[in-house]
């Protein structure tokens, strides 16, 4: 695909996609990491001299104006990170919008609503990309995180325009791309969180790919459970079992190594600070579940680690948001930050919660990559086509 390398901006309006689909509590952003990845592209356009639109999606209002998911609180934020001012229409397509971005001079920017207020985006209509693609004479996708979706804005309108990769969207690629590409072998993945069900293709897909899979957070307990261990109250899929023992034979095959966990932090409740014990996978006691994996666990996982050449994370160890179950999840961040620093440890993680586990722990920076995406990041990692990056290879 064409990157901005490949494009002159001087007083042409570039519809700029952008992911500014950030986490938000009562209507206050908690996390800027989106815009941060994204401001340097809007810098790099705008002080060339582009005139800067910019769409995106937020949450998922369904073709519908809900209210609180309008992008208009993203507008102080964009203008506070790219210091400079950033003027907003309140809908992305039709007349008013048309006008706006005819206004457009030089180095200014513009921020367009939610492209979810309407159906058109999600169902890739054609008319939708075509009143998008009016509203501009370049396009630029810099929403890797979102290059998943085959949507209007992400996908139809790459067709009618001539479209480039922004600043973000390239860094995506290309540090996925050298790190996991062919990557520095042996190669270690952690894979966590609560629901095998969710990332079935993923765990089938990296066991032929990487050699040693260390299977953490509730999703351990299903694997657990497939092999025979009792696991009392703790949260897993019984339906799973079938799925998780075809995993685990699928990786025999594959010569990659599982790591299930040894042993086990356990309560009577998953609450902040309750009591816990540490028990080995034998011994769940019945009325308890497990919320964390244990210290045997946690060192089995850095031995592989020392000897690792490159790390792909996605999803915590434990339910780290509620201590003391972040124990595991932070010393393991904290040996992959280390290992990076000292031992040139290639350790790329992504998604949503694996961002804020690291960002938890402190190690965030010291990561050698750290992707905006979630979904999308797990759809590469799979080997899957992205209908966004695909648009923009078939453009060029
Ligand atoms: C994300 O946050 O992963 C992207 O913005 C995609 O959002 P979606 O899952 O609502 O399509």
């Amino acid at each position: 695909f064409r990157t901005l390398d490949d494009l002159d901006p001087k007083g042409r309006r570039i519809l700029l996609r952008a992911d500014l689909n950030l986490p938000m509590r009562d209507g206050v952003i908690t996390d800027r990491t989106r815009i941060e990845r994204l401001a340097p592209t809007v810098q790099e356009l705008a002080e060339k001299g582009g005139r800067v639109i910019l769409c995106s999606h937020f949450d998922r209002p369904k073709g519908k104006r809900v209210p609180e998911m309008s992008l208009k609180p993203m507008q102080e934020a964009l203008a506070q990170a790219l210091s400079r001012p950033v003027a907003f229409v309140d809908d992305c397509i039709g007349p008013e919008a048309e006008a706006a971005a005819a206004r457009l001079q030089d180095g200014e920017v513009l921020l367009l609503e939610n492209t979810r207020y309407h159906a058109g985006e999600e169902a890739n209509d054609p008319a939708m990309a075509a009143a998008l693609a009016k509203l501009a004479d370049v396009y630029v996708n810099d929403a890797f995180s979102a290059a998943h979706r085959a949507h209007a804005s992400t996908e139809g309108v790459a067709r009618l325009l001539p479209s480039y990769a922004g600043r973000l969207m390239q860094a995506e690629l290309e540090a996925l791309d050298a790190a996991l590409g062919n990557p520095a072998r042996p190669v270690v993945a952690i894979v966590g969180g609560a629901k095998v069900s969710t990332k079935l293709d993923l765990l089938g897909n990296m066991v032929k790919r990487v050699d040693v899979l260390v299977i953490g957070g509730a999703m351990a307990n299903t694997f657990l459970g497939a092999q025979g261990h009792a696991m009392g109250k703790s949260l897993q899929e019984a339906g799973m079992y079938d799925t998780a023992r075809a995993i685990l034979e699928t990786a025999r095959t594959a010569n990659c190594e599982i790591i299930l966990p040894s042993d086990l932090m356990v309560a009577a409740a998953f609450a902040a600070n309750v009591p816990t014990r540490e028990v080995g996978v034998d011994a769940v006691p019945a009325e308890m579940m497990a919320l964390d994996v244990g210290p045997d666990t946690v060192a089995a996982i850095e031995a592989r680690l020392r000897q690792a050449s490159t790390l792909v994370w996605n999803g915590p160890l434990g339910a780290f948001e509620t201590p003391p179950f972040d124990a595991a999840t932070v010393a393991v961040a904290q040996s992959v930050a280390g290992l990076t620093q000292s031992m040139g440890l290639k350790s790329i993680a992504g998604g949503g919660d694996t961002v804020a586990a690291l960002k938890h722990a402190g190690v965030e920076e010291r990561m050698t990559y750290v992707s905006a995406a979630g979904g999308a990041f797990l759809e590469w990692l799979e080997g899957k086509t992205l209908p966004g990056v695909a648009a923009l290879e078939t453009a060029a």
